[in-house]
């Protein structure tokens, strides 16, 4: 699983040689994203990417069997899947169909590439045999590709290129870094806490715990936490969390609130470690910190003796919904 993690600079490179593979003719009004789990984390990537870009659409998140009723065909549509068979993801694919032509399919295979293939839907593929959660710049690049392809340029190809370079070079440093996570959270509930502009990272690292680790995580965005959350810290220093925070942004008023809310941890006895994220710009610190935590949490899962790529829950989750498809799932 660790290979999956280090192979991220070179096998994403298969995403650049396509990048312009699949383009759009829309000026759409808002751009939406549907996916589950390691899949629906590319849309929050999306969001975090275009939140300081002006006059950008819109970016929405939709990690639900349901799209918000306000879709129609000023819309454009991403269905993130890896493994294509989703059915959360299936159905929103269902449900855009009949209210958009303006879809594009993101998957390795699955029912939703021969879905796209029939009715004529643009699509990219993956490439196969990963787990959906270590194939994030693969589909991230993916959707950056069509988005830079189609007049709606979040990362330009050069920049994209030159981040995975970063990465590459910056290699070695996230296995150190994630080797220091992983002891840091090791026997403790571990409890992320992030600035709001890097919130998809946040809840990026809850998941990989979750999921690889095989561990509960409380994930917290400031400046939210100091109106909320605070208070619940006021009697349960004394359970075993750990806090990991994760620094992105270097305004002033974003250092300050970390420091604020990491003096507060370390007052009531709990650990702290934070994760500085290396980067020139917003997609290279979030890739370098997708690998620091991606790494951290196989590294944490070895320090228990539970294998990262099994996900029994998931399994058994996906297993109900299979059960309840015919109701989830209405093909046009
Ligand atoms: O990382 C994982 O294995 C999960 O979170 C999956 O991404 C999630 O179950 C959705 O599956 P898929 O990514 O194949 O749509």
């Amino acid at each position: 699983m660790e290979e999956l993690y280090l192979q991220w600079p070179d096998r994403t490179r298969l995403q650049i040689n396509s990048w312009d593979k699949v383009r759009v003719e829309v000026k759409p009004r808002s751009i939406v994203f549907c996916g589950m789990g390691g899949s629906g984390v590319i849309g929050d990537y999306v969001y975090m990417l275009s939140y300081t870009v002006k006059d950008y659409p819109p970016v929405i998140v939709v990690k639900d069997y349901l799209l918000p009723e306000f879709i129609n065909s000023n819309d454009l549509v991403f269905i993130v899947s890896y493994s294509g068979n989703t059915l959360e993801t299936l159905s929103c694919f269902y449900k855009a169909l009949a209210k958009t032509r303006n879809i594009v399919v993101i998957a390795s295979n699955g029912r939703l590439i021969e879905e796209a293939e029939d009715k004529g839907i643009p699509y990219k593929t993956i490439p196969l045999n990963l787990m959906p959660r270590t194939a994030l710049p693969d589909m991230l690049y993916a959707v950056l590709g069509v988005l830079d392809s189609s007049g709606l340029s979040l990362v330009s190809l050069e920049d994209a290129v030159k981040a995975l370079e970063f990465l590459a070079s910056n290699t070695k440093q996230a296995v150190e870094e994630a080797k220091i996570v992983a002891e840091h959270l090791y026997d403790r509930i571990p409890v992320v806490v992030t600035t709001s502009r890097f919130y998809g990272l946040g809840f990026r690292a809850k998941n990989e715990f979750n999921e690889n680790s095989k561990v509960p995580v409380k994930v917290e965005i400031l400046p939210e936490w100091g109106h909320n959350d605070i208070v619940g810290w006021e009697y349960n220093g004394r359970y075993p969390w750990s806090i990991l925070t994760i620094h992105g942004v270097n305004d002033s008023v974003s250092e300050l609130l970390m420091e604020f809310t990491e003096n507060y941890y370390k007052q009531i006895g709990l650990p702290v470690k934070p994760l500085i994220l290396s980067g020139n710009n917003m997609l290279e610190k979030l890739l370098y910190g997708s690998l620091v935590v991606g790494l951290a949490s196989v590294y944490l899962a070895r320090m228990y003796k539970r294998n990262p790529a099994e996900t029994k829950s998931i399994v058994q989750y996906k297993n109900m919904l299979h059960k309840i498809s015919h109701e989830l799932i209405k093909p046009r």
